[in-house]
């Protein structure tokens, strides 16, 4: 049974002007969906978007799963994003740029159509991208990784952005499934008052093969030395001025897609996530509205990458799609101090500050007192995303940073589902710590057993999304076969297969959902998602190790951590512990290192040969063993596992 919760109404003054201001609000737009989905899903399309030729129809399902939405319309997304702004808006800014060292820069609407402009001439003119061609952007946090994305989108490319921790290795991955032909890169840029580098991880990437690559983009940030590759690689700041600022938009189908996004699943290497054009464009600027709730005059920042789909859906898409000012943040929230996140919300008059719990964890934990030193009245709206938010962080986030007077919107989604599917809406929801609440409306999130039964109060079960929804993953890149068993496999509900997120969640008995975690081989750690596949598979590159099975473990401020056990060849090398977290560093980057590793002669296996991972979770986190081990082919290797655990 889950105890019972406190609930956090609304603020009366802000439910006033909110978008949707109360429960009753809510349940007549989920009604309307109900009693329409595609009538409902029909209107949004037509209200929300602007479109080159309409579409003819909402929603296909004859190729299930491979759903269509809003088929023979046409629009460009970069046109949503910018020149729709235009007549009205374009003096307002579209991308506030704060820096790591505190300088900040206003970019207009009109000056993000010519950045965007200028930068889509280049790719199409320079490098002959066309429509449907692969670019790989790997940039930091700068205006131009938004002009990058935006001109992709301008000239009709299929952008694929790749997180800038990811190692050469894990970038040669991405750009060999994409058989990209651009990559759009930087020297660098600074972070806590130094420079970091780029630009020498494409060098090494491409030196281990890509050969579809032709040129290397570079903008200069940092101007730090870089090689240069005559006939491959030109600068972006050489080249830019002399550019024109119109580039029409290329027409194109709402199925076209926008980008691919490569993630962890539970087996093999990560998935390239597929998105299309107008259905993710569409739910991406409708979150922006419901969940945000930003008004005109606000400035809205999220702190993700731009790598991650928070990053492409809420610093970049969501935002622009709606003509809002979304502030881009080069740097760390922690320098030059533990106060810096807060100072910039002072500086800017931040109305909706966006985060992940790790790093609301980490603020309150290095600096508890911070929030008290600056002047946080701005706010309105505070979200968090990517994990479960435990109820002391989350009381923190309330009752210091948002003075008791904000809504958190606990945002549950997915790169897959493209934007939110189960949040708070501001003005309307009740909220309670720790707790996603509600599916929003037009998304039928159930959370069902086995046999595709809604479960009960207090029963925990999977988390599905039962009918398709616009903005949802139309595919893995070059693998049909595994998109529909990765997520359209587990669960049948009425002789349909659903959409299964791999999330396990429970109602309570107000009917809201709480998450409680990935029921799959998929960690979490500082809301970075790893598949133990991938960890495994890098590890195991160490000629030293024979066997290696890695789980994740609950950790204070990152959530989850990962913890590894490997069984080596030899006798046991001292520094092969250090060496494991320099393959990972290596193979994927650094945010992926194990912060345990333990040396173990054996792995428990059932007689089949399976490693049962249960029990490594149970001994990662400490807990007593209540699983049958009689199944297990040697089950004496459990303790001495638990043995080798407690000494370490
Ligand atoms: C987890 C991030 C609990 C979940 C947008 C999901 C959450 C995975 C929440 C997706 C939340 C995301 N509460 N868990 N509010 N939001 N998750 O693809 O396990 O990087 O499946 O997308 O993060 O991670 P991804």
């Amino acid at each position: 049974m889950s105890e019972k919760k406190e609930v956090y109404q609304p603020n009366p003054e802000f439910a006033k002007n909110a978008r949707v201001k109360s429960m009753d609000e809510y349940r007549a737009l989920v009604q309307s969906s109900e009693d329409d989905y595609e009538g409902f899903w029909g209107k949004m399309a037509l209200e929300k978007l602007s479109w080159r030729r309409p579409f003819t129809s909402v929603l296909d399902e004859s190729k299930a799963p491979f759903y269509r939405w809003f088929d023979e319309g046409e629009l460009n997304v970069s046109e949503q994003c910018i020149d729709r702004h235009l007549k009205h808006s374009k003096n307002k800014t579209a991308i506030l740029f704060e820096a790591d060292n505190g300088e900040s820069r206003a970019i207009t609407y009109l000056e993000l159509y010519r950045g965007v402009n200028k930068m889509a001439n280049l790719i199409k003119d320079k490098y002959g991208i066309q429509k449907g061609d692969r670019v790989i952007i790997y940039m930091p946090m700068i205006p131009e990784a938004a002009f990058a994305m935006l001109a992709c989108a301008r000239v009709g490319a299929i952008h694929s952005v790749v997180f800038g921790g990811f190692s050469a290795e894990a970038l040669r991955d991405r750009i060999e499934d994409t058989e990209a032909s651009l990559i759009i890169t930087a020297d660098g840029a600074f972070r806590k008052g130094k420079p970091y580098m780029l630009k020498p991880a494409v060098d090494k990437a491409l030196q281990m093969g890509c050969l579809s690559v032709k040129n290397v983009c570079v903008v200069k940030r940092n101007f730090e030395p870089i090689e240069i590759v005559e006939g491959r690689d030109t600068i972006y700041n050489d080249l830019i001025d002399n550019i024109s600022s119109e580039c029409e938009a290329e027409a194109m189908q709402s199925e076209d897609p926008l980008f691919l996004l490569y993630t962890s699943g539970s087996t093999g290497k990560p998935k390239g996530v597929k998105h299309s054009s107008a259905g993710y464009i569409l739910w991406a600027q409708m979150t922006m509205e419901w969940v945000f709730d930003v008004k005109d005059n606000d400035t809205f920042w999220c702190t993700a990458d731009i790598g991650w789909i928070t990053g492409h859906t809420y610093i970049i898409y969501g935002p622009l799609a709606m003509g809002a000012t979304t502030l881009m943040f080069e740097g760390v929230p922690t320098y030059p101090d533990a106060g810096r996140a807060w100072s910039i919300v002072q500086k800017h008059r931040v109305n909706q500050f966006y985060t992940a719990p790790t790093a609301i964890r980490m603020l309150h934990k290095v600096g508890e007192s911070e929030p008290a030193k600056y002047d946080l009245s701005s706010l309105k709206v505070l979200g968090t995303v990517g994990e479960p938010i435990d109820p002391p962080a989350w009381k923190w986030y309330y009752e210091v940073v948002g003075g008791s007077r904000c809504s958190i919107v606990d945002t549950y989604w997915q790169t897959e589902t493209g934007g939110h599917v189960i949040s708070p809406l501001p003005g309307a929801t009740p909220i309670k710590p720790g707790c996603a609440t509600l599916p929003l409306p037009g998304i039928d999130a159930q959370i069902l057993d086995e046999s595709g039964n809604r479960c009960a109060t207090n029963q925990g079960g999977k988390l599905c999304i039962v009918k398709p929804w616009p903005s949802m993953i139309r595919g893995v890149w070059g693998d049909d076969d595994r998109f529909i068993s990765s997520y359209f496999s587990d669960i049948i509900k009425d002789g349909k297969s659903v959409y299964f997120t791999g999330d396990g969640a429970v109602y309570d008995e107000d009917g809201y959902i709480t998450i409680t975690g990935r029921v799959d081989d998929v960690v979490n750690v500082s809301g970075h998602r790893l598949g133990t596949a991938e960890i495994e598979a890098a590890i195991n590159k160490s000629d030293k190790v024979a066997e290696v099975a890695a789980v994740g473990r609950a950790h204070e401020i990152k959530g989850e951590s990962l913890f590894a056990f490997v069984v080596l060849k030899q006798s046991r090398a001292e520094d092969e512990k250090l060496k494991i977290n320099t393959i990972l560093k290596q193979e994927i980057g650094a945010f992926a290192t194990c912060d345990d590793i333990v040396f173990v002669e054996a792995l428990p296996k059932t007689r089949s040969g399976k490693i049962m991972r249960r029990i490594l979770k149970s001994i990662a986190k400490g807990e007593k063993i209540t699983q049958d081990i009689s199944t297990l082919e040697d089950s004496s290797v459990v303790q001495n596992i638990i043995d080798i655990v407690a000494n370490n």
